[in-house]
């Protein structure tokens, strides 16, 4: 596996990849791998020839008093874990080189970004798009693979690809979790043990949300409240939102139909963490 800093050659390698005729596939993450992490890295490797994993915390998608000062890292395992997930190219950028002077131009998708998450992170997924299209622009991948427990991004970054003409194809991948049903996620290192017990929380809401839809239940303000009263009768739990909306156009929808997708945010102690589920065919 080759370890890539600099924005320019990451730039002359793909470049050289391409007039070889290689299809390259890109994973976009901020590291501290997880197994979630390295089964999209394993679709990559099944789908291309080229698997090209970016590992950038990118400061631009933080909030002031957002955890970029904290965010986990740790380089040498990650490297360990992306060569045994077949990658061949790790490109990890300095912020300096990806923002060599303070950047002016953010992409923004309107529509999909004001809700869910936009509501309580503004200008996140303006940060998330704009480092999407640079590395986009960069590494010019055939596909990108993006992980499914963010949906709202996953929606943006589909958005944001075909409103801008971006050659690629954007694949999802399914949520993957903890044998408790806790999604994974970066940030559940930053969970105490006490915390870390009732985080499955998130899940189990989704599951009885589920239950009840094919029980019979449709009305998304019951669902929504029933979810509320199960997560609220943990302690540690601050609810931020639970939202059913369509899965496409992200919009909330009274009645839950085929594409309903309940979607959450809580707060467990301090650490912000997110699920999401599809509320009639069970998917995640
Ligand atoms: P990060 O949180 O590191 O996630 C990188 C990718 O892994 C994203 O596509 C995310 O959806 C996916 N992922 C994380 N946890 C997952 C899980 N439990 N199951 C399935 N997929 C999972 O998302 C980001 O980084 C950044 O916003 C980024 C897109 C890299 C832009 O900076």
């Amino acid at each position: 596996m080759e370890i890539i800093t600099t924005p320019q050659q990451m730039k002359d390698l793909s470049a050289a990849r391409h007039a070889e005729g290689r299809v390259i596939a890109l994973v976009p993450t901020m590291g501290y791998f997880h197994d979630g992490h390295l089964a999209l890295m394993r679709m990559a490797a099944e789908a291309a020839e080229l698997v090209v994993v970016s590992l950038f915390v990118n400061p631009i998608q933080f909030a002031p008093g957002e955890d970029l000062a904290r965010y986990p890292s740790d380089l040498v395992r990650d490297r360990h874990l992306a060569e045994t997930a077949g990658v061949d190219v790790l490109f990890v950028p300095t912020v300096a080189g990806m923002y060599p002077e303070e950047p002016r131009t953010r992409i923004s998708v309107s529509g999909l970004t004001e809700r869910l998450c936009g509501s309580s992170r503004p200008g996140h997924f303006d940060g998330v798009c704009t480092v999407v299209a640079k590395l986009f622009n960069l590494i010019q991948p055939d596909l990108a693979i993006f992980g499914r427990k963010d949906f709202q991004q996953l929606t943006v970054i589909r958005r944001m690809s075909a409103d801008l003409n971006f050659n690629l194809k954007i694949i999802s991948h399914p949520i993957v979790r903890e044998d408790d049903g806790l999604a994974m996620s970066s940030r559940n290192s930053y969970l105490t043990p006490a915390e870390r017990n009732v985080a499955p929380c998130l899940f189990r809401a989704l599951q009885k949300a589920q239950r009840q839809v094919a029980a019979g239940e449709k009305d998304s303000a019951t669902l929504r409240r029933k979810a509320e009263q199960l997560i609220n009768s943990h302690e540690h739990t601050t609810i931020e939102y639970i939202s059913i909306v369509d899965a496409s156009t992200l919009v909330d929808q009274p009645v839950v139909g085929p594409d309903s997708l309940m979607a959450l945010a809580v707060r467990v102690g301090s650490t912000r963490l997110i699920d999401n589920a599809f509320l009639m065919n069970g998917s995640g």
